[in-house]
């Protein structure tokens, strides 16, 4: 390899050693981590928003407002945390909810800026345009508390770093409807919880999840209207996606929050319940749009979810056994996990009479 070569290829790839742990945290890939999208923008910059154009106007003139221009500012209200004499399970766990937190709030950055910058249809590049500074706002919000513990993740790098997932757009009106609408019920659930428990408040970033859930809130009624400017997108052969989304987001949710046991103790909030209240309002808020939903009180959706997380669990402590055994006990766990993944898909959906108008209002 020549010299110019070589520098291209370090270039190209940014070198790891000046990176730190969160960064590291953050640009892996994984099954249930937060991922990168990119998609075909070109596809999605033809949208025609004509057939939601009064609810679409009330919503990108409510977006210009910017009602939480001045949220995401540090007040008298954010005290220090003492993350030197936190306990090392829970501080781990902290930071793992942060990074990903973050993780997932910058990909929304990342994608809707991209949008933006690739577009010509005004009223999708408005849009974007919005969402997308809403998003660097809450991950610059979040990488503050995480630079105050000396852990701030390196956003440029993970740009550059992160591996991207490509989504035909319809697939990505899906994923992004449902994580702004579970991002939502999750930040309000834990602010409502803390709210009628102040002992819990375990750090100041949680005093901010009210009004910053309702950014969250507008992202996804954004998406209802862009689905709803397209029948065929809720309908036929599609119903079958938007089930399988709602599977893969609930499901991967309820993995992820339990695999942080220490963290949900010290904000005092039983995980069982609160994944039963997160998906409950999901659910309830994705009538909307879509015109089935996930029958959450049928027995095998939550018998189904703890077999997921067994299945998963095995092909971690397969994976970190190693060798040839580590890799047949991974393989039959995975394909295990894949199974109880079918079954929880094939739990008969309740179907839901899709209003005319999708609009709705943060009620919880
Ligand atoms: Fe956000
Ligand atoms: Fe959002």
């Amino acid at each position: 390899m020549n010299m110019q070569t070589d520098l291209a290829a370090a270039e190209a790839r940014p070198p790891r050693a000046a990176v730190n742990e969160t960064t590291e945290m953050a640009t892996e890939t994984t099954l249930l981590n937060p991922r990168f999208y990119t998609t075909d923008f070109d596809e999605m910059d033809r949208i025609d928003v004509t057939p939601v154009r009064a609810e679409w106007d009330k919503l990108i003139a409510s977006m210009k407002s910017d009602p939480n221009r001045s949220h995401f500012k540090k007040t008298d209200a954010w005290n220090e945390t003492d993350w030197e004499n936190m306990d090392p399970e829970l501080r781990k766990e902290l930071i793992d909810f942060m990074v990903s937190s973050l993780t997932a709030e910058f990909s929304g950055c990342v994608l809707y800026k991209e949008m933006k910058r690739r577009g010509n249809n005004p009223d999708i590049c408005e849009l974007f345009n919005y969402m997308a500074r809403d998003e660097a706002r809450h991950a610059g919000f979040i990488n503050d508390a995480l630079r105050e513990a000396g852990i701030g993740v390196n956003l440029g790098f993970l740009t550059k770093a992160k591996k991207y997932t490509y989504f035909r757009p319809k697939f990505i009106y899906y994923a992004t409807y449902l994580s702004e609408k579970i991002g939502y019920a999750r930040y309000i659930t834990i602010y409502r919880h803390l709210e009628r428990n102040p002992e819990f408040f375990i750090h100041p970033i949680f005093r901010w999840f009210e009004q910053w859930c309702n950014d969250e809130f507008s992202h996804g009624e954004a998406f209802a209207l862009l689905m709803k400017t397209d029948p065929r997108l809720t309908s036929g052969i599609n119903v079958y996606w938007i089930r399988f989304f709602l599977v893969a987001v609930f499901a991967t949710m309820c993995v992820r929050d339990h695999a942080r046991p220490a963290f949900h103790k010290a904000l005092g909030l039983d995980i069982e319940w609160y994944d039963r209240e997160v998906l409950r309002k999901t659910s309830e808020i994705s009538k909307q749009i879509f015109p089935i939903e996930i029958d959450l009180e049928n027995p095998r959706w939550e018998r189904g979810l703890l077999r997921l997380r067994r299945a998963l669990g095995d092909m971690d402590a397969a994976r970190a056994r190693g060798g040839i055994g580590g890799a047949i006990g991974k393989a039959f766990a995975g394909a295990r996990a894949g199974l109880v993944f079918a079954g929880l898909y094939l739990i008969p959906v309740k179907r839901n009479a899709v209003p005319e108008n999708p609009r709705l209002e943060p009620a919880y």
